[in-house]
């Protein structure tokens, strides 16, 4: 199996559990905090690992706590770190609530170091990124380095998947190389300015992004599980469930690292999403973001208890 290579950031997520979040100048009490790992990036890559796949992640860190922690997320989750210190700035962090009822979550990100990604520390690793067998980014670093990989790992043959997260403005050369784009449905209103409330609003919105020139669009759904929609086929995969929800946070990242493990291995796009929804499925029953992210005879495991 070729590498999976990942663009992305790591902070450590700060998780508040309240029961709402403060009015401006208001002081409320929480219920809880944990300090653990997370980044958009580094969640996708510790389940990708997770999932089976040769899983390197580019990125920055600062020289401090924070990026002891991110070394030793990757040395338990099996992912090769291609890193580069900037010790002038610092590893990022995020604010992440949780409301207490749901489980759902409002974020603030900072990725300090990371934020100073460029398309010149990604061509430093033009060729790790050309040699992938899949390639994946999101817009939690800067545009022009997300651009450049895109460039570079599709020039080698990638499969490239952009997770449009969090939402920004695009252009359309920027779509253009992307085969597979995995907004949510509040990314994919904010891309195509449509509403995205049922299977059958993704669908339109889903067509709206494949005119604009991706290969395929892969959007998650939240507990509508994920719609696939390219130019010659279409299909919806309920959440596949592994048990009560504790935490949503990072189950995009789950999707995202499973999926990229099964195109990988040559699965169908049918197996892909399957696959990226079982990692979901299993992540979001467990408190934290990378540490939720389940090993795959867990993933095989459900799989073979939803569809055989
Ligand atoms: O997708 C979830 C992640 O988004 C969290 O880990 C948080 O760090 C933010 O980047
Ligand atoms: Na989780």
């Amino acid at each position: 199996m070729k590498p999976i290579v990942i663009l992305g950031v790591f902070v450590a997520d700060t998780a508040y559990r309240a029961d709402r979040q403060p009015k401006m100048g208001e002081t409320i009490l929480g219920h809880s905090f944990v300090l653990g790992p997370g980044g958009k990036g580094s969640n996708q890559s510790v389940a990708a690992a997770m999932a089976g796949g040769d899983v390197h992640f580019i990125t920055r860190l600062g020289a401090d706590p924070f990026a002891d922690m991110a070394r030793a997320t990757w040395a338990k989750g099996g992912v090769t770190p291609q890193v580069k210190v900037d010790a002038a700035s610092y590893t990022g962090a995020a604010y992440i609530f949780i409301e207490a009822a749901t489980g759902n979550n409002a974020i603030i990100i900072s990725p300090g170091a990371a934020s100073r990604i460029s398309a010149e520390d990604v061509e430093e690793k033009a060729d790790l990124i050309r040699g992938a067998g899949v390639f994946i980014t999101q817009l939690e670093q800067p545009i022009p380095a997300a651009r450049r990989a895109l460039e570079l790992a599709r020039a080698g043959g990638a499969k490239t998947i952009l997770n449009p997260a969090p939402a920004a403005p695009l252009d359309d050369d920027l779509l253009g190389l992307c085969d597979f784009v995995t907004p949510n449905e509040s990314e994919a209103e904010a891309l195509t300015g449509l509403p995205v409330t049922s299977v059958a609003e993704a669908e339109v919105a889903a067509d709206a992004l494949l005119a604009r020139g991706v290969g395929a669009v892969v959007m998650t759904l939240g507990d509508k599980g994920a719609l696939y929609r390219d130019r010659t086929q279409s299909f919806h995969v309920p959440v596949i469930s592994a048990g009560p929800v504790v935490e949503t946070t990072g189950a995009g990242d789950a999707f995202n690292g499973g999926f990229a493990v099964a195109l990988a291995e040559g699965r169908g796009m049918l197996d892909a999403v399957r696959m990226g929804c079982a990692t979901a499925g299993i992540s979001v029953t467990r408190p934290g973001t990378a540490p939720s992210m389940p090993a795959r005879a867990e993933i095989d495991e459900l799989l073979k208890r939803s569809f055989g």
